[in-house]
């Protein structure tokens, strides 16, 4: 169940007076050294009769940088139940991104400390130049459900006596009159946004024997289904991928018992197809044993996330009915598993791609790059991008370079570097560009082919190089290795993302299209 979002301007008390609800709670940010000065903090202590201000003075709350605060009242104002303070720290040191950590807490707080389930959340003037009130309704929609995403597990009951989780339901914002409508629209946008990156997570948490190639056609027809007529799908079978010759996606998919899909999700503005085509290309390996280098146990752990590149280009293409973008979008994923078997591709193999460039496979491992490498091949033959994106869980090294927390971008064309890694910040998602200098482009040279899926170190920048040998000139790419910030573990799950897979790449995607008006 996600939270309902709505949007109202007016009197704090006339709002609340117009509550359905039986119980709701008040989320009031503040930012440090201003007190309760601000109309909303006014409002609210009027509202108790100075409950407010008597709890602040008695325990001494400073709305320091992420503090916060849960005041019980005791229901003495007719279903107002709980006042979560929540500081900003000092008004001039405050960030987007700081503002976005703290609405992460604002809304874990409200959920996991004051039980709320009905909130209400005046939007203040946080001054910030960066955030029109449209952007900050759209985060604080965005966050409310993404804060609040159930993983979708299969349990079929609380564990022991282990107390339920509770959910937020509902959330209003309120708004100055002469900003409502602004209001809502980001709030409707942030709302969606924080959707489709549900969808993403749902995917990549689906157990591995269930999110099959199959299974992620599925999902993507599906997204086809409900976008209005906006946007098509097309699944290739294995015979269809055969005649392609899509060698890469071929030689991974021997070892399995499967079949391989290649899916392609294609949006054109209602004017018709573009001369701007802008393909984002997803890696969709739904299960990487290693193949017969086979991984050992703690390498294995999720390596069901393996198509979590797939899960968000996918799930950025649910996007299409309220982005509306002025140009083409595809979305492509060649979908297998990399199993172990006796008929599995084996080191020393030289397998020829779909675009005829041979590779000796050195490594059943570097599956990734083959699958990608005819996907990307495909955007430029049969799509005519002009413009790749692809996201993909690529490499282990991604992880030592940047840690869990930071995307590894690289491109071949510094404009289009910078407006993906615009749009990421836009996002608040962090990304970070790694060069991709000429003296590693030579880690990938084969002995008995053209090129070898085992290049040696840096192995994020010999593997980015190596999809780069698939992009012709003149082709706008950029590249995201995704692998160590895809998919939480329980120790590394902060703020709105918990454990399992955080979906990733969904909002930098939609900002990337909108972007282009
Ligand atoms: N899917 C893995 C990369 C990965 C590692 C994703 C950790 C998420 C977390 C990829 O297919 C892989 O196995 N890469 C190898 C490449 C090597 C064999 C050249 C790696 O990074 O070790
Ligand atoms: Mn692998
Ligand atoms: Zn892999």
């Amino acid at each position: 169940m996600k939270p309902e979002v709505t949007v109202t301007s007016g009197k704090l008390a006339s709002t609340l007076s117009k509550m359905s609800e039986e119980r709701y709670s008040i989320v009031l940010i503040m930012f440090s050294g201003e007190g309760l000065k601000s109309p909303h903090c006014a409002a609210v202590d009027e509202l108790t009769n100075g409950l407010l201000s008597r709890r602040v003075e008695h325990d001494g709350f400073d709305p320091r940088y992420k503090q916060s605060k849960v005041i019980d009242t005791d229901l003495s104002v007719q279903g107002l139940d709980k006042v979560i303070l929540l500081g900003l720290g000092q008004r001039s040191k405050l960030t987007a991104d700081g503002l976005r950590e703290v609405l992460a807490e604002a809304f874990t707080a409200a959920r996991d400390s004051a039980h709320a389930e009905h909130l209400i959340f005046p939007l203040i003037d946080v001054d910030l130049k960066s955030f029109s009130v449209e952007q900050f309704a759209q985060v604080v929609a965005e966050y409310c459900v993404l804060a609040d995403y159930e993983p979708n597990h299969r349990k079929t009951g609380p564990w022991l006596d282990e107390a339920e989780q509770t959910h937020l339901k509902s959330l209003t914002l309120v708004a100055n009159r002469n900003s409502l409508r602004q209001a809502k629209n980001g709030a409707a946008l942030g709302v969606k946004l924080g959707e489709a990156t549900c969808l993403a997570r749902d995917l990549v948490n689906e157990p591995p024997s269930t999110m099959t190639a199959q299974h992620l056609a599925k999902a993507a027809t599906k997204v086809a289904t409900e976008s209005d007529g906006l946007v098509s799908c097309k699944v290739f079978g294995k015979q269809d991928i055969k005649k392609m010759k899509m060698g890469g996606v071929l030689a991974v998919n021997r070892g399995s018992t499967k079949a391989p899909a290649f899916i392609e999700l294609s949006y054109d503005p209602p004017s018709g197809a573009t001369v701007q085509c802008l393909a984002l290309v997803g890696k969709g390996v739904t299960f990487d044993t290693g193949g017969l280098d086979i991984k050992d146990y703690s390498s294995m752990n999720d390596m069901k996330m393996d198509m979590a590149g797939a899960a968000a280009v996918v799930a950025a293409m649910s996007l299409m009915s309220v982005l509306k973008p002025k140009i083409s979008i595809r979305a492509l994923v060649a979908a297998t598993d990399n199993q172990i078997s006796a008929d599995a591709f084996l080191q020393g193999d030289v397998i020829t791609m779909m675009s005829g460039k041979t590779v000796e496979v050195g490594h059943t491992d570097a599956e990734g790059r083959l699958t990608l490498a005819d996907a990307l091949h495909y955007a430029q033959e049969h799509c005519e991008a002009t413009m790749i994106v692809d996201l993909a869980t690529l490499t282990g090294a991604i992880e030592e370079a940047l840690g869990v927390y930071v995307t590894g971008i690289f491109g071949n064309n510094d404009r289009f570097t910078r407006q993906v890694a615009k749009a990421a910040a836009r996002a608040g998602e962090a990304v970070h560009e790694l060069p991709m200098p000429d003296i590693y482009r030579a880690e990938n040279k084969g002995k008995m082919a053209d090129l070898t899926n085992d290049g040696g170190g840096p192995g994020s920048i010999t593997a980015a190089w190596f999809l780069r040998e698939f992009i012709k000139d003149g082709i706008e790419w950029v590249h995201a290795d995704i692998a160590g910030t895809a998919f939480r573990t329980p120790g590394t799950a902060y703020g709105i993302e918990p454990a399992g897979g955080t979906g990733v790449g969904v909002r930098t995607l939609a900002h990337l299209i909108a972007s282009f008006g």
